[in-house]
């Protein structure tokens, strides 16, 4: 005869366990929101319980990637401009909260979305994921000279080679009338140029002419992920930090090999003639510039400068690609503004600058006289949509007033989101979803004054490369690309729908 069952297992059959998970876990979310005292904030009913419902939004506004659209920006006047989009987040939606919420004054620590950028596999942190303050004052000053204005200049040949590259590709393509596909082109180009400015040499993208290393398909997908995961955390806890998925450890890609064998050979150089660092012919690159920073930082460990260079390329490539981007598919449709931009960049003196006597790229100096130029440039940044993430920070102890009265007690998640900013219709205008570089240019009829009032309410509330001390160290290395790849391509070719280069004249 089998032994009988004992009882008590008979009672707890699984559907009473099922039941009783549902309804802790309920209690449990229930509590949770409770606890947060946000209830003085709309925002979707879901999103007070849980952030499953941000992970949702995000998750399927991944797969419908056409024209820039979040689920931030589908909340623009839904409910106000603070709204709860989780147990513990806030969405802010007003230019106001900018100064508050990422100022020097109250320098909140970051959030916990931040944690899907930290590395596996590493101890090294990047950047942008530390969490407090003053551990990111030590980490960013020994390296952010080398991102400063006056250390572009050192930059500019490396960009003219790069540049130079990419028109050699273009004539090719013009000598035996083949059209060529832009985007996938300035991807290429534009993952080069971050290379080759960071390590002092390219990945090799332009010369192989396609993914060669799958390093731009991983990167693609890296970010679909962090979108998501940055806004529903726990995914993040449930793959990337689980360990029992470190069983299935990939190896290293063939990027993070490229950087190291540069980064080691660099180093090498750098121990058996030091003085080659500092001085010798060649232009300094930001590794070079990390490398020598070892002598007054000992932070500067071999492994955290090859972390930091890499990051570079993962941090800015994308980004300026798809700003890029954005640029020319405009530029097809508007063959007006190729003709004004032409206008524009010819009538700046090119023989003022010994880069005249040539074809060749245009030096800074002359691609900043181009009033145009610049406001097609802003409009990209503003139109491309990026970066997907919210910018989170932590509430401290003190609890945050918002400038409109709205109170946030201690521990909740206050956040902005780039692309949502960059929408916002009472500044923009109501044409906030258009292409229009001439939002940024003075208008007919329009005072000194008024334009000048506008645009820096335009310019204000733009974070898309973030506010305050935590904000893109890359950003003056991206206007140096932009305006310069610009400055010269459009002044030798038209883009046009098939993307089949055509000289101008
Ligand atoms: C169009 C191109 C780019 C955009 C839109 C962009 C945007 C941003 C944003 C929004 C942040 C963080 C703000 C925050 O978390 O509060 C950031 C941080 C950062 N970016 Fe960029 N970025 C771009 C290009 C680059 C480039 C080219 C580099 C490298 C040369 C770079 C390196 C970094 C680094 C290292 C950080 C972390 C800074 C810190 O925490 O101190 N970015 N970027
Ligand atoms: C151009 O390249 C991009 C990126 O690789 C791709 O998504 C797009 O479909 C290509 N366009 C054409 C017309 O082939
Ligand atoms: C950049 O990454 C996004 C997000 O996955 C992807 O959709 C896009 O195609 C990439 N753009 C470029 C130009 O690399
Ligand atoms: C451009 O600048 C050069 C040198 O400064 C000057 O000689 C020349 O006349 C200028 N050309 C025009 C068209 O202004």
């Amino acid at each position: 005869m089998a032994l009988s069952t004992p009882l008590i297992l008979q009672a707890v059959s699984p559907l009473y366990l099922l039941a009783g998970f549902l309804l802790s876990t309920v209690v449990y979310l229930f509590v949770q929101s409770k606890r947060a005292n946000l209830d003085h904030i709309p925002g979707p009913t879901l999103a007070k319980y849980s952030n499953i419902w941000r992970g949702y939004r995000a998750w399927r506004l991944n797969h419908h990637t056409e024209g820039v659209n979040n689920y931030q920006i589908q909340m623009i006047g839904q409910y106000g401009d603070v709204v709860r989009i989780g147990p513990k987040h806030v969405l802010v939606y007003d230019p106001e909260a900018i100064d508050t919420i990422y100022g020097f004054r109250e320098r909140l620590d970051k959030g916990p979305g931040y944690k899907v950028f930290v590395m596996t596999g590493t101890d090294q942190t990047a950047l942008v994921s530390i969490k407090d303050e003053k551990t990111h004052g030590m980490y960013r000053r020994p390296i952010a000279h080398a991102y400063s204005l006056s250390s572009l200049k050192g930059y500019e040949p490396y960009i003219d080679q790069m540049i130079e590259k990419l028109i050699g590709e273009l004539d090719k393509h013009d000598a035996d009338g083949t059209p060529i596909n832009m985007t996938r082109w300035l991807q290429y180009w534009a993952f080069d140029v971050m290379s080759k400015i960071s390590f002092g040499e390219p990945i090799g993208f332009l010369d192989h002419g396609d993914d060669f290393n799958g390093m731009i398909q991983a990167q693609r997908e890296n970010f679909r992920y962090i979108s998501v995961a940055n806004n529903f955390p726990f995914l993040d806890t449930l793959t990337k930090r689980n360990p029992l998925l470190k069983l299935f450890k990939k190896k290293p890609s063939m990027f993070f090999t490229f950087a190291r064998r540069v980064v080691s050979e660099r180093l090498a150089q750098a121990t058996k003639d030091p003085e080659s660092q500092s001085q010798g012919g060649r232009h300094e690159d930001l590794l070079g510039s990390f490398i020598a920073a070892r002598k007054s930082y000992p932070l500067m460990t071999d492994i955290r400068i090859t972390h930091i260079t890499a990051t570079n390329v993962l941090a800015g490539a994308n980004n300026s690609a798809r700003a890029m981007d954005a640029t020319i598919h405009w530029l097809t449709a508007h063959p007006e503004a190729q003709e004004r931009l032409y206008s524009e960049i010819k009538s700046v003196n090119m023989s003022a600058m010994k880069e005249a006597e040539t074809e060749g790229p245009a030096a800074l100096e002359l691609a900043l006289k181009m009033p145009y130029l610049d406001a097609v440039i802003q409009e990209s940044y503003r139109q491309f949509g990026a970066p997907a993430n919210n910018l989170e920070r932590l509430v401290g102890d003190a609890g945050l007033t918002l400038p409109n009265g709205v109170h946030l007690p201690p521990g909740s998640v206050v956040c902005m989101n780039a692309a949502s900013m960059s929408m916002l219709p009472h500044v923009f205008g109501q044409d906030a979803r258009v292409f229009n570089p001439d939002r940024w240019m003075q208008q007919r009829g329009e005072s000194d004054e008024a334009f000048h009032e506008r645009r820096w309410r335009m310019q204000r509330a733009m974070i898309v490369f973030g506010h305050g001390s935590r904000s893109c160290i890359g950003k003056n290395i991206v206007q140096l690309e932009l305006y310069k790849i610009w400055a010269t391509l459009l002044r030798i070719y038209k883009v046009s729908n098939y993307g089949v280069p055509c000289p101008v004249s």
